[in-house]
Parts: structure tokens; sequence; C-alpha cells
């Protein structure tokens, strides 16, 4: 059954297409060092992929797939941008072995209690209707699977978000972590923990790194972003308020 919302997912589609050959760029680099320590490193510690087979839903090009291809049992990836799935795959050569499928993650086209693990990153800010995504992640997860996603934080401290509130073409979907709490009990799951990634203060940090001169000057720069992150990060009360969520959750029988 059709979830609705196709016209927004169609967007978003579009979007990625045309967004694909640049897309890994964000990745290289020091800003790709950023995001390892900050996105990666906390997603990749919340479970042990050994011997797992584990779904990457939204995959993009591929970035949490090949990573976990490493001690994972097995990788799917799926999205619904062909062009992202397309970049993805030009790699398997040069990376370990991963599935990658065009498939939207409300209808994934895999057996019922198949995959140990979903992971989805940077992919709930595009969801509206949160429940069609946990229900289909639910009919996929074994009993006791995991699931450890990203989200857009609804009361974040990032300074810049009434400025930018909308992408070129569509408006991320935000929530609490209370929220989230509520729409995991609904899909059947439950919250183990959390962390928050600050990106502080929110995408001003790349205005800040673009006008530093030199290449010592932003090394130094990122690495005290990272620093203020991860210690406001670990601050009980101030991790409600990080831009972006990064969920780890159980299937309740
Ligand atoms: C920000 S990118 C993240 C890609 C990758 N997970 C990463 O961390 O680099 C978001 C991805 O979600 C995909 N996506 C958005 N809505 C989707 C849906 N309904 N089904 C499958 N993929 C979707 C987009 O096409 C895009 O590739």
């Amino acid at each position: 059954m059709k979830s609705g919302g196709e016209a927004e997912v169609e967007k978003v589609r579009i979007a990625y297409d045309e967004f694909a050959d640049v897309y890994d760029r964000r990745y290289s680099g020091l800003q790709g060092e950023y995001y390892k320590k900050l996105e990666e490193r906390y997603v990749l510690r919340y479970c042990r992929f050994f011997g797992k087979k584990v779904l990457d839903l939204g995959t993009g090009t591929g970035r949490f797939a090949f990573s976990l291809s490493d001690t994972a049992e097995s990788v799917v990836g799926v999205d619904i941008s062909k062009k992202m799935i397309n970049i993805a795959i030009s790699k398997i050569e040069r990376e370990k072995y991963v599935d990658f499928l065009v498939m939207d993650g409300r209808y994934v086209g895999i057996k019922d209690d198949y995959f140990d693990v979903v992971v989805s990153i940077g992919t709930f800010e595009y969801v509206k209707n949160f429940q069609s995504f946990l229900r289909e992640i639910r009919r996929v997860l074994r009993p006791n699977g995991e699931l450890i996603f990203t989200c857009h934080n609804v009361i974040s401290l990032h300074l810049t978000k009434f400025i930018r509130k909308k992408t070129r073409y569509f408006y991320p979907a935000r929530h609490s972590i209370n929220d989230i709490k509520r729409q995991l009990q609904l899909g059947g799951f439950r919250l183990v923990d959390y962390y928050s990634t600050f990106y502080f203060p929110g995408f001003m940090v790349w205005d800040i790194y673009e006008i530093l001169s030199s290449d010592f000057l932003r090394y130094y720069f990122i690495k005290a972003v990272v620093f203020l992150n991860v210690l406001l990060s670990r601050i009980k009360f101030i991790k409600r308020f990080g831009g972006q969520l990064i969920v780890y959750a159980r299937t309740v029988q």
C-alpha cells in the first residue's frame, strides 16, 4: 500500500540525481575528516557489525555501505536516486562488494526478517511520514534487530536554521528526541541511545572555513569545532539540542 507524499519523494529523487556527480566532494579532504570524526565514528560505535546482514537505506554513493562491508557478513545499499546508485556501483572494484539497488525506502523489495541491522544516514530528513519508513524497516529486520539512523533536530542550537530554512527543493523534516522516541514506540521500536552532532554553529562552519586563508588555519579551526562538538554532546542536557541526532534503536517483540 502506498503511503502518500509521492510528489515530495520525487523531488528528492530529482535533487539527488542532479547532485550525484558532486556529492562525494563533501566527504573528501579535511571536510571528510570532519564528518568522519563527528558522524561516522558515532554511527559505527553503536553496533558490532561483524557477521551481520546490513541494509543501508538511502545509501547514496555508498559511503557507509562500503565501510560496513569490511566487517559485516553482507551489505545491501538501496537508494531512490539511480545516479547515486550508479556512482556507488562504479566504486565496487576499488572497494569491497556491496549489492546496490534502486529502491524507495518505503517499499524495499526484500523478504521479511532478513536483516540484522538497518543503517539510514542522512535520509530521515527527507521522510515526511516517519511511520512509513519505520514500518518497512521493521518488516525487513529480524526480531530484536537494530536500527541506526540520523535525523535533523527541531530544537537545535543551529544559529543559521532561521536563515537558511529551505534547501533548493524541499524543507527537511525535523524532530525532537521526544518526538523520535514516540515515533519509535508507535513503530514497534525502543530507543536505546542517541548522540548529537552540533556542526556548531550550523552550516556557518563552512562559511568560516572558506574565509580562512591557509590549510594550517583550516586544520586547527576544524579541530576546534570537533572538540567543541564532542564536549557539548557529552553533557546530557545539552545533547538534546544538537543539530543532528544519531539514534540507536531496537525492535520490540
Ligand atoms: C544525504 S544523502 C545520504 C547518503 C548516504 N547515506 C551518506 O551518508 O553519504 C540522502 C540519500 O537518501 C536518499 N533518499 C531520500 N529519500 C529516499 C527514499 N524514500 N528511499 C530511498 N532513498 C532515499 C537520497 O536519494 C540520498 O541519496
